[in-house]
């Protein structure tokens, strides 16, 4: 079976393109910047460009590839693309990041094995732009086929990104950059996986693999142990599966760390399939609910890429996982369960199981001695109705630490926007026989979700990403592949990987 990635080797240059051995060199068309293209090309190519340029066949709208069909005599790379790149000479890390990743992608269709990408064209290169165009390759290296038998898959041995000056600033930033999208990758095949797959049990031997051997400590409990720390919300929701669940932890402390300062508690919700339970879902699209754990996926991958490039904040990560399933043990509309932190929930719907489950986890993160709590989850179809596929919703009911995390998302170049945790709908959560009920209904759905978490966060800052929407992708971009995206890992490592001055007390 083919594998679902296989990097290139990734280097970087400031050698002159025409010199470089390679198959595909990759230049960015920037908006009014098109001599910058055509001085780093042979003069046939250059008019060819220029060309291209003049009938609006290469433009700088992101995405746009035009792939010359002319070589200058003594140039070594085989083919010239010219890739839009937007308007700016200093583009954002994400836009660097598709560019790249339609460099890579480009390759592969291609099948040109050995590519680089120019970033020159865009003046004096930055850190921050070599990270994000190691990311971009390295995401780009992924297939979402790996279970097909009888496919072939082409990828790019060798990538390298030619810059305006090295040095060991900018060869760090590319290996931070592989790392971080190596994480990406590994985030995006969990979430794949399909359920016969990925019970809990494989999930936590799955994430026990990926985080062992390194600066990091992981476990993982087993039912007995959730039983014996009272955690009635994950046993119910994962006691209709022949399936148990389970409950991964994995920390990460950085040496000589003052043990009075901060700790980041990271949550992610790990339904490895969800059927709705009693509550059943429609069969249209129940198939995508194999990436219900793309909240514990994202987790298992930050926190992978937190043990190899170092953090100087200690970080505990809590993954809950369960299988929501229909059976005669499932937990019925109507019962109530009893949570790790004594409260009661009437579950009224056995759908709204995300937030069970969390609400343990959020509980034990806190008991691991997080200070400050971010969850993430694909939590509601309402988010995705509210933001659609491309923004992550962001709820905090500690406005100080919801900007902190806003603000690792802006520098790891992830969308998401903030979103009220309106007290007036607490209300909504009463119930007649529980502390609360666990579905409130249609209206406010994703607020009335954060809202039910908070109650478990109490007390410390608290943020909640919902990806329900930005976890998968239903559609193909010139800079992106259908299905599990990854969305939140960049972000969750840029949060544990910032200074702690700038968290709220
Ligand atoms: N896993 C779903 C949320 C979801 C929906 C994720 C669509 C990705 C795409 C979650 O467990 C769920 O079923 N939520 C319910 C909550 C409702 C019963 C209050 C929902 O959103 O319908
Ligand atoms: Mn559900
Ligand atoms: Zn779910």
């Amino acid at each position: 079976m083919p594998s679902a990635f296989e990097l290139p080797s990734l280097t970087l240059s400031t050698g002159s393109p025409s010199q470089t051995d390679i198959d595909l060199l990759v230049l960015p068309l920037v908006a009014g910047h098109t001599e910058r293209v055509l001085e780093r090309l042979g003069p046939q190519a250059r008019q060819d460009v220029a060309w291209a340029v003049e009938r609006g066949a290469a433009k700088a709208e992101l995405g746009v590839v035009h792939l010359t069909t002319v070589v200058d005599e003594g140039w070594r790379p085989r083919r010239v693309a010219v890739v839009g790149a937007g308007t700016t000479l200093t583009p954002e890390r994400e836009l660097v990041r598709r560019l790249a990743s339609v460099a890579g992608l480009q390759a592969r269709q291609l099948r040109l094995g050995r590519v680089a990408l120019d970033l020159t064209p865009f003046g004096d290169t930055t850190p921050g732009m070599v990270a994000a165009a190691a990311e971009g390759v390295v995401t780009a290296a992924f297939n979402h086929g790996h279970l097909k038998s009888r496919d072939e898959v082409f990828w790019v041995t060798a990538a390298s990104v030619i810059v305006s000056a090295e040095g060991p600033a900018l060869q760090a930033m590319l290996d931070e950059g592989r790392i971080v999208g190596e994480a990406v990758n590994a985030a995006r095949l969990l979430a794949n996986e399909p359920g016969n797959h990925l019970s809990p049990q494989d999930l936590a031997g799955r994430a026990v693999d990926l985080l062992s051997g390194g600066a990091l400590k992981v476990r993982v409990l087993a039912e007995d142990e959730l039983a014996a720390l009272g955690m009635g919300l994950l046993l119910g929701v994962g006691q209709g599966s022949e399936r148990p669940p389970r409950l991964v932890v994995c920390e990460y402390t950085p040496a000589g760390v003052d043990p009075k300062a901060p700790v980041l508690g990271i949550v992610g919700k790990g339904i490895t399939f969800d059927t709705g339970g009693i509550s059943i879902k429609p069969a249209d699209g129940m198939g995508r609910m194999k990436d219900d754990m793309s909240g514990a996926a994202a987790t298992v991958g930050a926190m992978r890429a937190i043990g190899r490039l170092g953090a100087p904040n200690r970080v505990v990560a809590v993954m809950p996982l369960a299988e929501n399933m229909v059976s005669g043990r499932a937990v019925r509309p109507g019962d109530v369960l009893r949570s790790a932190s004594g409260l009661t929930v009437e579950v009224n719907n056995t759908d709204a199981e995300g937030r069970l489950i969390l609400g343990d986890g959020l509980w034990y993160a806190r008991q691991l001695g997080a200070t400050h709590l971010v969850d993430v989850a694909t939590l509601t179809g309402a988010c995705v109705v509210a933001l659609g596929m491309q923004i992550t919703g962001l709820f905090a009911r500690h406005q100080a630490w919801g900007e902190v995390v806003r603000g690792a998302a802006g520098a790891a170049g992830e969308d998401v926007w903030p979103m009220p945790v309106h007290e007036g709908y607490r209300d909504l959560l009463k119930s007649e026989v529980a502390d609360m009920i666990n579905s409130p209904g249609r209206a406010a759905g994703a607020i009335t979700a954060a809202l039910f978490l908070e109650e478990f966060a109490r007390g410390v800052p608290w943020t909640h990403l919902d990806i329900a929407g930005t976890a998968w992708s239903d559609e193909a971009k010139p800079w992106s592949t259908k299905g599990a995206t990854g969305a939140m890992v960049p972000t969750l490592v840029a949060l544990a990987r910032g200074s702690a001055a700038a968290w709220p007390a």
